[in-house]
């Protein structure tokens, strides 16, 4: 039987579906598990909306006319909707869904499914469902709880293979409550997955060919799971059980908050060579009076001594961060502390932001919001002196020799790609049966967002 055969049978009959993904890491691995969950009803992942049978919008809603975003692309998609004559379906998931669920089906009424991110292992059901409603015309499915369930215990294995550096979640939500942030309400309470079950998909994702596992949760290193034994681990003790998995060559875990770098996961630093030398600690101010009213619970000495702490056990750690400028309350002498202290600490790269007003969090309606064109005098100055440190940590790689864990094919013939220990991309001549090897590399130029350089021919031959 040749695929197009099994037209017949309405339940496998291979349909495309398309996902496009916004936001953060965790929705990236979100994406790859609706493709799993939709993959037994014979839903195949397409590159593009065009001709797709099914569409889903997985959303973020951190920053900014997100919602706008949202409603802009969905008009998009609703062209595409009516070109298949209303036979596509639309699903729009993530935290925009979560946030506004129900305005998004007042304002695209088009839209089939609307779920949250702790749902989407519902989403066989809500696809009968929403062609039970198309047919009878019933209306849209909605689905933003919060389930009893855990989505990870209905979940199946991962359909597709991952690539060579695959994520995996590891712990959802965030009891946190900074003044600025979203994520709390969008993705709920802190939940950490078991030990077992990790390990476990671990296992599935290095059988299907990845060799780099990045460990997710929105506050990653708030890890503390049920052990194999009925006892609880953290993180630290996790990665040193991931380290021992055959055939994974390198971790790294994302993000996490620095009130929870523990002495145990400090010292899978220093003890775990696969555990990457590169860490995102997001610290949003250098300014102790804003990071209290951020919520943050802890003061800009604290990350110094931190990363003191982390640089001791790790020296070759290179750092990078998160910034927030224009929170409210933010004078322009602390924004200077968030100059300082990133001037003292020295970042390898990092993401900046503007101060944005979000709705419902406890930021949006304190006094003293700071005046767009200041945000943006700040944002500029910050930015440009992170670019001078990204390109001078750069610049200080040329001649070294990297390790590079090669990935997939460059942009020129004849060329791949991987990245460093430190994630910069690395572009060589090389052949395409090298990916998925981490191979000894000679760096030769620093571009602005990668680099270039040989791989060392002896090690290749030893
Ligand atoms: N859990 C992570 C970050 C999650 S959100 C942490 O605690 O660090 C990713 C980044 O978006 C944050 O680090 C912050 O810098 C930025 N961000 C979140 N809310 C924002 C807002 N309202 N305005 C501007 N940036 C924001
Ligand atoms: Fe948001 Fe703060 Fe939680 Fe990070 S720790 S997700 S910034 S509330
Ligand atoms: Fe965005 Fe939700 Fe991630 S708001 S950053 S997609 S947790």
């Amino acid at each position: 039987m040749t695929p197009t055969d099994r037209g017949t049978n309405p339940q496998t009959a291979r349909k495309r579906l398309h996902v496009i993904t916004w936001g953060c890491q965790m929705n990236v691995y979100d994406s790859g598990r609706m493709s799993d969950v939709l993959a037994p009803l014979g839903y195949v992942p397409t590159d593009t909306p065009e001709g797709a049978d099914m569409v889903i919008l997985n959303t973020c809603h951190i920053r900014d006319k997100a919602a706008e975003k949202v409603f802009s692309e969905l008009g998009r998609l609703r062209r595409l909707k009516d070109a298949s004559g209303g036979h596509m379906i639309l699903a729009v998931a993530g935290c925009v869904a979560q946030a506004e669920g129900k305005e998004i089906l007042t304002r695209a009424p088009y839209v089939d499914i609307v779920l949250g991110p702790q749902t989407y292992h519902r989403l066989p059901e809500m696809v009968a469902r929403a062609a039970r409603a198309a047919n009878g015309g019933q209306g849209a499915v909605i689905e933003t709880d919060f389930p009893a369930e855990d989505k990870f215990d209905h979940l199946p294995e991962q359909s597709a293979p991952r690539g060579v550096n695959a994520f995996l979640t590891i712990q959802e939500g965030c009891d946190k409550f900074c003044s600025f942030c979203v994520v709390p309400y969008t993705r709920g309470a802190e939940q950490s997955r078991s030990a077992v079950t990790i390990l476990a998909e671990a296992r599935r994702l290095i059988a299907q060919g990845s060799r780099e596992i990045t460990v997710l949760g929105q506050n990653v290193n708030a890890w503390h799971g049920e052990a194999p034994d009925g006892s609880t681990w953290g993180l630290g003790r996790l990665l040193r059980a991931m380290a021992e998995l055959p055939g994974l060559l390198r971790l790294r875990y994302a993000t996490s908050h620095p009130r929870d770098m523990d002495e145990a996961l400090i010292e899978a630093h220093r003890d775990l060579p696969m555990l990457m030398p590169f860490l995102h600690l997001p610290v949003q101010s250098g300014s102790d009076r804003v990071l209290a009213a951020m919520n943050r619970k802890h003061t800009s000495d604290d990350y110094r001594r931190l990363v003191d702490r982390l640089r001791t056990a790790r020296p070759d750690l290179a750092l990078s961060s998160d910034f927030i400028v224009g929170h409210p309350g933010e004078t322009e002498t602390d924004f200077e502390a968030t100059m300082s202290l990133v001037r003292d600490v020295g970042f390898a790269q990092a993401y900046s932001f503007k101060y944005s007003q979000r709705p419902g969090t406890p930021a949006a309606g304190a006094p003293g919001q700071v005046p767009e064109v200041e945000k943006d005098r700040r944002l500029q100055a910050l930015q440009a002196l992170l670019r001078d440190q990204q390109a001078r940590f750069n610049a200080a790689c040329v001649g070294t020799e990297m390790s590079v864990l090669f990935t997939g094919p460059g942009r020129h013939p004849g060329q791949i790609v991987g990245r460093s220990s430190y994630l910069q991309p690395i572009h060589v001549l090389g052949s395409a049966s090298l990916i998925g090897e981490d191979l000894p590399v000679r760096i030769q130029a620093a571009l602005p967002n990668s680099l270039s350089g040989t791989l060392i021919q002896e090690r290749l031959s030893a």
